[in-house]
């Protein structure tokens, strides 16, 4: 049944509404292959516990649940405060349809509510979609959060990367947590050096031009749309405030 919803949404480019009547699937959906990129990741990393941020039509909630299903089954937590407001219960609906409401929980808050909230249940994820409000200090709280809510092996794909605010914080990342999280090979594009480094550089550069940095790290690999992240090491609240006046600019 998966397969017949995100078949009605990339073929058919419309989802349905819960009295039977239809919207347009785009542009609020992600593009087909950055869904499949999601799904590859969700799967190839044997993720079971999932997360993710922003669910809209649940295009993305799909691709997951589509892999954790395969993975085994497990359990998904999707976020999304508009999910009747501006979605009409569509994504909700889709999940129902797909017949898998008993993995999936849906949280109606703005993420900065939710994410502390099942941070203080104890819960813990192997994947984490981020996807939600793209503006800078969301981007970066939802990773801050993500980051407390992933456990150690796990994953963090941010969406639409390319976009100089989801980039300055995989910037940050890069500059500030290189110990506890890695550019996963396997599932962003090759690297990029000589011509196709600076060609990506200065187009990067043009879209937000101090921004050097952000440029930097996002023109290393052939990113495209999104980026994959493993968590590789648990970060030491403590240890990071003992040296209180650290700051590195990103
Ligand atoms: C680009 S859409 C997500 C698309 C979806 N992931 C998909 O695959 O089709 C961004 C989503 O973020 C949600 N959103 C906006 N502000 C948010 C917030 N503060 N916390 C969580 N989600 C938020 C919006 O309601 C919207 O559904």
């Amino acid at each position: 049944m998966i397969a017949t919803i995100l078949d009605e949404i990339y073929k058919q480019k419309e989802v349905m509404a819960p009295d039977g009547t239809r919207r347009a699937a785009f542009p609020a959906s992600l593009p087909l292959q950055d869904g499949q990129a999601l799904y590859e990741a969700v799967l190839g990393t044997n993720s079971t516990q999932t997360l993710e941020i922003g669910m809209a039509y649940g295009a993305s909630t799909l691709f997951m649940l589509k892999a954790v299903t395969e993975n085994g089954g497990g359990a998904h937590v999707a976020i999304d405060p508009y999910q009747d407001k501006w979605w009409e219960g569509i994504g909700r609906s889709n999940v129902m349809r797909a017949e898998c409401a008993d993995m999936v929980r849906l949280l109606e808050q703005p993420s900065y509510l939710a994410l502390p909230r099942l941070l203080s249940e104890n819960a813990r994820f192997d994947f984490i979609f981020i996807d939600g409000n793209h503006r800078f200090e969301f981007t970066l709280v939802d990773f801050f959060f993500a980051d407390r809510l992933l456990k150690v092996g796990g994953h963090i794909m941010l969406h639409d990367a390319w976009l100089p605010s989801i980039r300055k914080v995989l910037s940050f990342i890069c500059r500030d947590m290189g110990e506890q999280y890695t550019v996963s090979a396997d599932y962003n594009g090759n690297k990029q050096a000589g011509v196709s480094f600076w060609h990506c550089f200065l187009k990067t550069l043009h879209t937000a031009p101090f921004d050097l940095l952000s440029a930097y790290f996002f023109s290393q690999r052939d990113f495209n749309r999104h980026c994959i992240l493993e968590k590789v090491a648990e970060c030491d609240d403590e240890r990071r405030d003992a040296d209180w006046t650290y700051y590195r600019p990103f």
